[in-house]
């Protein structure tokens, strides 16, 4: 196995609260190690272009705090192709980087699994997206502060909910996984969470207005997730409208400023053991594996079974928030 003597760190996909956070820890735990680091910007396609920048540790100083990720994001199409892949591998011969830390979400750990596949090269990935939907991680970075700021946006929207007597569909992000609409539905006592892993089984609307959701309440908050399928909370405004027209009916669909602001204490401290444990893990000689927390442990999950396995949400949570909200 060749010796790592540099390493190249990106950022890549839907940016999330603590990027930097991680950025700092990798670059300055590979200096520690006497290491080289490049930065490489805007993802796959900084790799692809040869927009690489050496880092020193004072690149990274005064980023702990902020949202974001200096390194840029982008999502990269012509990664996705054999030749885009040759270039990007091209450039790490080029600049002498040795092995990559991807920090990113399913697409961008997909896309580190198929350049080590093709290239040999020893890639470690980093969970970053506020999804939270990667398997054998509890948490990915920036999903904490992006949950924080749902619940207090869900907090200001109850203050209006509650003064008018309307129930407010409330559409949050997560692509295919709903965990940030469970969660924040839970922490700020909403009345139910619509979820893309119940949607297959049952008419969630259905379920909650047959619950008798108005008996004793004016207002009510449901918070939805967002859905290429159904159309969000859009589509169930319309349905209770139209099925229910004596209810007064708003919609908020909070959108990207779910992925902004300062990253919340847990988030930083997450993406600071995971970029130590990043280097760490190369230095042991682990390939292509995702560095995840597992109660509390740092763990290493293959990226074939990170980017591949369902990571449900606890049918417990599902009860909690059925059981509160009565
Ligand atoms: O994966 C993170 C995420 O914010 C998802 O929750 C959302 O569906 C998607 O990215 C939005 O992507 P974009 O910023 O490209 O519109």
């Amino acid at each position: 196995m060749k010796e790592i003597k540099s390493i190249g760190v990106l950022t890549s996909g839907g940016d999330a609260p603590g990027m930097n956070a991680a950025i700092r820890a990798v670059t300055r735990s590979a200096i520690f190690q006497g290491w080289r680091v490049f930065g490489i910007y805007r993802g796959w396609e900084g790799l692809i272009n040869g927009d690489i920048k050496e880092f020193t540790s004072s690149s990274v100083s005064n980023t702990i705090q902020r949202g974001g990720t200096i390194l840029k994001t982008a999502r990269s199409d012509e990664f996705r192709t054999p030749e885009g892949r040759k270039k990007a591998y091209d450039n790490m011969i080029k600049f002498g980087i040795d092995a990559l830390v991807v920090i990113g979400g399913n697409g961008s750990l997909a896309g580190a699994q198929a350049l080590a596949r093709e290239y040999d090269v020893p890639v470690i990935g980093l969970p970053g997206t506020i999804d939270n939907d990667l398997y054998g991680t509890d948490s990915t970075i920036g999903y904490d502060t992006a949950l924080n700021t749902i619940v207090e946006c869900v907090d200001r929207i109850r203050d209006t909910a509650t003064s008018h007597d309307r129930i407010f569909f409330v559409e949050v992000m997560g692509r295919d996984a709903g965990f940030l609409a469970q969660n924040s539905a839970i922490a700020s006592g909403a009345e139910a969470a619509i979820i893309p892993e119940e949607q297959t089984n049952i008419d969630q609307l259905a379920q909650f207005i047959g619950r008798g959701f108005r008996k004793s309440k004016n207002s009510s908050i449901v918070i939805v997730s967002e859905s290429k399928k159904d159309g969000g909370a859009m589509h169930y405004a319309e349905r209770v409208r139209n099925e229910y027209p004596q209810y007064d009916v708003r919609v908020t669909i909070l959108g990207h400023l779910q992925r902004g602001g300062t990253p919340t204490a847990y988030d930083r401290i997450l993406a600071s053991r995971l970029g130590v444990a990043a280097i760490e893990a190369l230095n042991e000689g682990q390939r292509n594996v995702m560095i995840g927390v597992k109660n509390d442990q740092i763990v290493y999950v293959p990226i074939s079974k990170a980017i591949k396995l369902d990571k449900p949400v606890d049918k417990e949570l599902i009860d909690c928030l059925a059981i509160l909200s009565i």
